[in-house]
């Protein structure tokens, strides 16, 4: 069975590809390093010991798009080529949208062209907004997005929903993602973002190893036990192997649209994360409390039940192995 993997050098592309390779999979993908780096298609080699045939390109070219089809008799895409960062966000909201929401219009177009009717689409907690129920379920309303990366995947999330009403035959598999981190076991690949990172772990880990000078705790006022945020941290690991839980599960059914969410269940605030850090590499992590970020809630995380009754998926992984794994990828990439 082949997989068409789009953005498959990003930080959960690449993880997801080690893991449809090494599951028997044949695997073709789709990059244009806008926040990638090519080197990763040798990481991923070395780990496998198997190729992915890889296509430079860009999601929003219509032509690669067909090119890929015409090439390859494809079975399934998973879909996570998208800018994901928060802030940037909402610095340059129409690029999220036309990256984000544009491309995934063609990449349908193409693959109603070609008859290729199973997708899995890579969402994200931030559809939920601000929930003041805890955990969160599939069925709790989601649309009060509090930026335009959230926004621009519910937009997404909706045009699937109205794909799948006017053709029966299309599945689909939104997986909305929480908060991911760590790195693969080897250190060879893991969450390497350009510049200053954006996200928590990324900048913890590059504090550990004296990269960065000292972490910024974005507020400890929220209405959490200890004051800082509380978000629900899932291994990259897990995450990816929920994708081939996905595939299975979309040779089962007939046809339609299925949400999941990927988390472990459990919150974990800002210094609970640090400290566990600290104990799992036996490091200091520098940090002083600074004011909240603007955009940030008090407490997400999910119930995710629902991937583990319908796809015989779970998370597996602990906090202190997403540290460990984490720390280990700066250390061998330093
Ligand atoms: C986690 C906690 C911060 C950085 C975002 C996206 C989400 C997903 C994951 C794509 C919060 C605190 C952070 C720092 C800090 N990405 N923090 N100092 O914002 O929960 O989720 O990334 O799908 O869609 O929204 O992740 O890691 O940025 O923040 O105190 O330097 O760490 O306030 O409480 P977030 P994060």
């Amino acid at each position: 069975m082949k997989i068409f993997v789009t953005g498959c050098t990003g930080y959960i592309g690449s993880h997801t590809c080690v893991e449809l390779l090494n599951a028997g999979y044949e695997v073709v993908g789709l990059d244009n390093f806008s926040n990638s780096k090519r080197e990763v298609l040798d990481k991923i080699k070395e780990i496998t010991n198997k190729e992915i045939k890889f296509y430079e390109g860009d999601m929003l070219d219509e032509n690669i798009l067909d090119k890929i089809m015409n090439d390859n008799n494809i079975d399934i895409v998973i879909d996570f080529a998208a800018f994901k960062a928060v802030g940037d966000s909402v610095e340059h909201p129409i690029s999220y949208y036309i990256n984000n929401v544009s491309s995934v219009l063609t990449l349908i177009k193409v693959m109603q062209k070609h008859n290729v009717k199973k997708l899995i689409f890579s969402s994200s907690a931030t559809v939920y907004g601000k929930q003041e129920i805890m955990p969160i379920t599939e069925d709790m309303p989601v649309g009060n997005t509090t930026n335009p990366y959230g926004t621009s995947k519910l937009f997404v999330e909706h045009i699937l929903e109205d794909l799948c009403a006017s053709d029966n035959e299309f599945k689909v598999i939104i997986f909305r993602y929480f908060n991911p981190v760590g790195a693969h076991k080897s250190g060879l690949i893991g969450e390497n973002p350009n510049g200053i990172p954006a996200n928590l772990m990324p900048f913890i880990a590059k504090v550990a190893t004296k990269e960065l000078e000292c972490l910024n705790v974005f507020g400890n006022d929220y209405n959490t036990p200890d004051g800082t945020g509380v978000r629900d941290y899932i291994h990259i690991v897990d995450l990816a192997k929920a994708h081939l839980s996905g595939i299975q599960k979309l040779n089962e059914i007939k046809g339609g649209l299925l949400i999941y969410n990927l988390g472990t269940g459990h919150g974990y605030s800002v210094l609970e994360m640090i400290n566990t850090f600290e104990k799992a590499n036996n490091v200091k992590i520098n940090y002083k409390i600074a004011p909240r970020r603007s955009g940030d809630i008090d407490v997400c995380f999910a119930d995710s039940s629902k991937a583990q009754k319908e796809l015989n998926w779970t998370a597996t992984l602990d906090l202190e192995d997403m540290c460990k794994d984490a720390y280990n990828f700066v250390i061998k990439n330093k």
